[in-house]
């Protein structure tokens, strides 16, 4: 039976993230670069992350719905799809990428240095869309001034919220990844005064201390994005981090949201952009204006080291198939890693290099 090694997806929080998404250029030879890194990245992630193993340096590689037809082909996971706009109250934009990597540190030299070392890898074959340079404020607040990160699922917790297990065998170990770019009008938001704040959000600014549910508004932040299915919680694994540009006024939220669905956290913006019931929105979103939104699906480690470039489906044969892989697929689980099993592991592992 197959083991999968899922990407670390649940590495935790770090001191510094790069949020780098690219577009592959057009022509064969640009999707066999891709994957070409696919396979190295590992590799390459030992060779710079062995710099400084107290770093922790990580990174998950993941692709958009047109970039996985054009990279990988069938099978394709289940749920992977362009990012839906959403329109209601406000604005969620969807806007292009094909390829996410989200690269994290406890020092942004060596978040640049894999960043550089993938691009020139990807030389020619990719242009970048979007790069945003994270770093961590105080005690894990954004830019608003409320600690971002709280109500994170952690260890099994985070597992079992992102990590895709039966529901997709073919995928195992994989998940998806949701992001968002907001620029804050922080002139706005620092003249409300800080118990307004505390209801958009729903927790206390200084104490972090969530509002009793007889004071906390129905449409707070955190009322809206917690939803249930069947009586059970649904959860997410948020990252995200400030960024900024003192001198242009710009201040910003990267949101990043892993999950085994997208639903989960398309649901949320929905109760966010349009409103639970619709009307009762975000107010956070008064004062944060989406700039970018994309879906982005992770496949497993395992997936990507079986990636050979001039094949487009190479990882089937690894599974022990039958003639329509199903009954293999549907044997595949993902290992359950306690964290370091990732490929931001720097132990050299058996590869067949
Ligand atoms: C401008 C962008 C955003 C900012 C500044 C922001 C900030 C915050 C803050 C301060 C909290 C409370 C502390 C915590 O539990 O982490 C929170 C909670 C949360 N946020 Fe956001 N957030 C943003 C966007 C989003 C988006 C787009 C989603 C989902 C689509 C989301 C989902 C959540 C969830 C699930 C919680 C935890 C709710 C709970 O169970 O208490 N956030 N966010």
């Amino acid at each position: 039976m197959p083991s999968v090694t899922p990407q670390p997806v649940v590495a935790g929080l770090t001191r510094a993230a790069i949020f780098l998404v690219v577009s592959i250029n057009p022509g064969p030879e640009c999707e066999t670069a891709v994957r070409a890194l696919c396979g190295d990245l590992a590799a390459l992630l030992r060779a710079v992350g062995f710099r400084d193993l107290q770093g922790q340096l990580s990174c998950v590689m993941a692709f958009g719905s047109d970039a996985w037809d054009r990279v990988f082909g069938v099978p394709k996971p289940k749920e992977l799809h362009p990012f839906r706009e959403i329109r209601g109250r406000h604005h969620a934009v969807a806007t292009p990428g094909d390829i996410l990597f989200h690269i994290r540190s406890k020092r942004m030299d060596l978040c640049f240095e894999l960043a550089t070392q993938i691009m020139s890898r990807l030389s020619g074959a990719v242009s970048p869309v979007d790069e945003v340079h994270g770093f961590n404020y105080f005690d894990d607040r954004d830019l608003i001034g409320f600690v971002d990160g709280t109500e994170n699922p952690v260890e099994e917790g985070a597992i079992d919220a992102t990590i895709i297990g039966e529901e997709d065998p073919a995928f195992a170990g994989g998940s998806y990844v949701i992001v968002q770019k907001y620029f804050h009008d922080l002139q706005g938001w620092n003249a409300l005064p800080v118990e307004e704040q505390e209801r958009i959000i729903g927790r206390k600014k200084l104490s972090d201390i969530e509002l009793d549910d007889a004071v906390k508004p129905s449409s707070a932040h955190n009322a809206l994005t917690s939803i249930e299915e069947d009586g059970k919680e649904l959860e997410i694994v948020r990252d995200n981090m400030p960024f900024g540009e003192v001198g242009k006024g710009e201040f910003g939220t990267y949101f990043i949201g892993y999950a085994k669905s997208p639903r989960t956290i398309e649901q949320m913006l929905v109760n966010m952009f349009v409103g639970r019931p619709p009307g009762n929105y975000d107010r956070l979103l008064d004062y944060s204006r989406a700039v970018t939104g994309t879906l982005f699906f992770v496949p497993s480690a395992t997936f990507l080291e079986n990636i050979v470039p001039d094949v487009a489906a190479p990882w089937t044969a690894n599974l022990t198939s039958n003639e329509n892989g199903s009954e293999a697929d549907s044997k595949s689980q993902p290992s359950r890693p306690d964290g370091s099993l990732n490929i931001g592991s720097l132990k050299k592992e058996e590869r067949h290099e």
